[in-house]
Parts: structure tokens; C-alpha cells; sequence
């Protein structure tokens, strides 16, 4: 059962350093692969060999990363994205320039990396492209418009690349995590009562860990995921079941 996701040597970009990407990062390596993993934040970077700082709100920093990850890997074969920023707002108090930017690192950069890793894997004839969606791209939960409509752009975005690219070997899908507990969620989830009031609304009885998804995503950058593309599958312990 030796490299039986058959990771072991395979090119990986990872877009984000926080907790999910470094998690992910963590298991693509115990795995075999070989990773550059790249965030705008030094500090996150500092205890991984290929760290690699870059601004995902713009086009050069999307397209230099994935140049980057070439020059340093020799090449890219996976994709994970997970890049993102949440503003809770209403909708009425939300300013163009917060929906902008939300819009801009979730949803764009996954446009601008996506289109830049997958002329490479088109023209290899093998690639894996996964992006981080949410719950959020699903359900309506208030305070949450530009993120949720960046989420529910991720899924739709990335079954069109899976249908342009199924012929050319790559494939591309999304998870969708329930609140799991990184610094994404950490502010939020430690006001008063929150974290149990979300913790309620989830039939496992339980938030979401990072490990939680490491299964999934090396399972979607694997050989044994050759024949599932344009799939969003939510790692959410049955939260968008109810
Ligand atoms: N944690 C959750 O509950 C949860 C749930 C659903 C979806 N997600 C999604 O998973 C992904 C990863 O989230 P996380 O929980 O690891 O969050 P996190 O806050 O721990 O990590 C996000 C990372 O994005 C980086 N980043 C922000 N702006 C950037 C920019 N302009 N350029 C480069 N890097 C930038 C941050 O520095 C941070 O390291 C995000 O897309 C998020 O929306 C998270």
C-alpha cells in the first residue's frame, strides 16, 4: 500500500498558510509530495522549507507564485487553494470596497491561480486543482454576503474548469468545511456562547478540526480521485444536512 494515493514525488502549490493549508501541507508532505507553500503573512512561512510570501489579491502575485512553484519544483501537478478572508457584516453596513476585497482573495485568486496552474496541467495532460468553498456557499448565514457569494463563485467557477479540463487529465473539485477551528474562525467562535451555539446546530455534536481535512483533500490530489471532478464535498459532520 506504499504511495498508494501515488503523492509521493508529486508537485504541489499551496495557497495559504493558515490553519487548513498548513495542515494540508503537513499531510501532502508525509505523503511524499513535494510542496511550496505561499501566503502574505512571513510568520506563517517561516518553519516550512519552501515558503513563498505572496499577495494573492493581485494578478502578479497569483502568477508568480505559480511561476515560483515551477522554477522550484520543476513543475506544478496539484493545486490547493486555500486562501480566504471573512468580514461579518450585514449587508447594509457591508462598504464596496470590504465586499471588493473579500471578493478579490477569495474568489479571484482562485480564478487567477486556477488558470495559471492549469495551463501547465492541461498542457502535462495530468493535474489536480482543489479549492477550499464553505457551508457558506450553501446556506444563508446572515452577515456573511461577499463570503458567501465568493463561496458559492468558487463552485461554480471550478465545475466550469472541470468540464473544460476533464479531456486533459485534470480535474478539479471543492470541500467545504462547517466552522472549523482556525484563526479564521477563532475571534467569532470565542465571543460568548458561540462556539456553542454553532456546535448545537451540527449533528456530529462537534466543530470541525483541521485534520478533519487532510483526508479529503489528499484524497481529491490523488490517483484513487482520477474519475471525480466538479464535485463540492462538504466536510461539515452533517451541518448542511439540517
Ligand atoms: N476555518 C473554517 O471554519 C472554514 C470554513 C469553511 C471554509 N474555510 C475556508 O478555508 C480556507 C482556509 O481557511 P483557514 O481556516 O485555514 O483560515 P486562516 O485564516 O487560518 O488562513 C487563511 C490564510 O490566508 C492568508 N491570506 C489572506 N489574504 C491573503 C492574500 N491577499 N494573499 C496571500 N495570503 C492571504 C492569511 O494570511 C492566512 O494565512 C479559506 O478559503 C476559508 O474561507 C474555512
Amino acid at each position: 500500500m506504499d504511495n498508494w494515493l501515488g503523492l509521493a514525488d508529486r508537485r504541489v502549490l499551496v495557497a495559504g498558510a493558515g490553519g487548513i493549508g498548513e495542515a494540508c501541507t503537513a499531510a501532502f508532505t508525509a505523503a511524499g509530495a513535494r510542496v511550496v507553500i505561499a501566503d502574505i503573512d512571513e510568520s506563517r512561512l517561516q518553519r516550512h522549507e519552501n515558503g513563498l510570501r505572496a499577495d494573492f489579491s493581485t494578478v502578479e502575485g497569483c502568477e508568480d507564485a505559480v511561476a515560483a512553484t515551477v522554477d522550484t519544483l520543476g513543475g506544478i501537478d496539484i493545486l490547493f487553494h486555500a486562501v480566504g478572508v471573512n468580514h461579518r457584516v450585514p449587508i447594509l453596513e457591508t462598504a464596496d470596497e470590504d465586499w471588493q476585497r473579500t471578493i478579490d482573495i477569495n474568489l479571484t485568486s482562485a480564478f487567477r491561480l486556477g488558470k495559471a496552474a492549469g495551463k501547465h496541467m492541461v498542457n502535462a495532460g495530468w493535474g489536480r486543482q482543489i479549492y477550499c468553498s464553505s457551508v457558506s456557499s450553501l446556506l444563508a448565514h446572515p452577515d456573511h454576503g461577499p463570503y458567501a457569494a465568493s463561496k458559492g463563485g468558487i463552485n461554480q467557477m471550478m465545475r466550469v474548469m472541470a468540464r473544460e479540463w476533464a479531456a486533459s487529465g485534470v480535474t478539479v473539485n471543492a470541500i467545504a468545511p462547517g466552522y472549523t477551528e482556525t484563526d479564521l474562525t477563532k475571534g467569532h467562535l470565542d465571543k460568548p456562547g458561540v462556539r456553542e451555539h454553532y456546535t448545537s446546530l451540527v449533528p456530529a455534536g462537534r466543530l470541525g478540526y483541521v485534520e478533519d481535512l487532510t483526508g479529503p483533500v489528499l484524497f481529491l490530489a490523488s490517483d484513487q480521485a482520477s474519475f471525480v471532478t466538479g464535485h463540492v464535498l462538504y466536510v461539515d459532520g452533517g451541518r448542511t444536512l439540517v
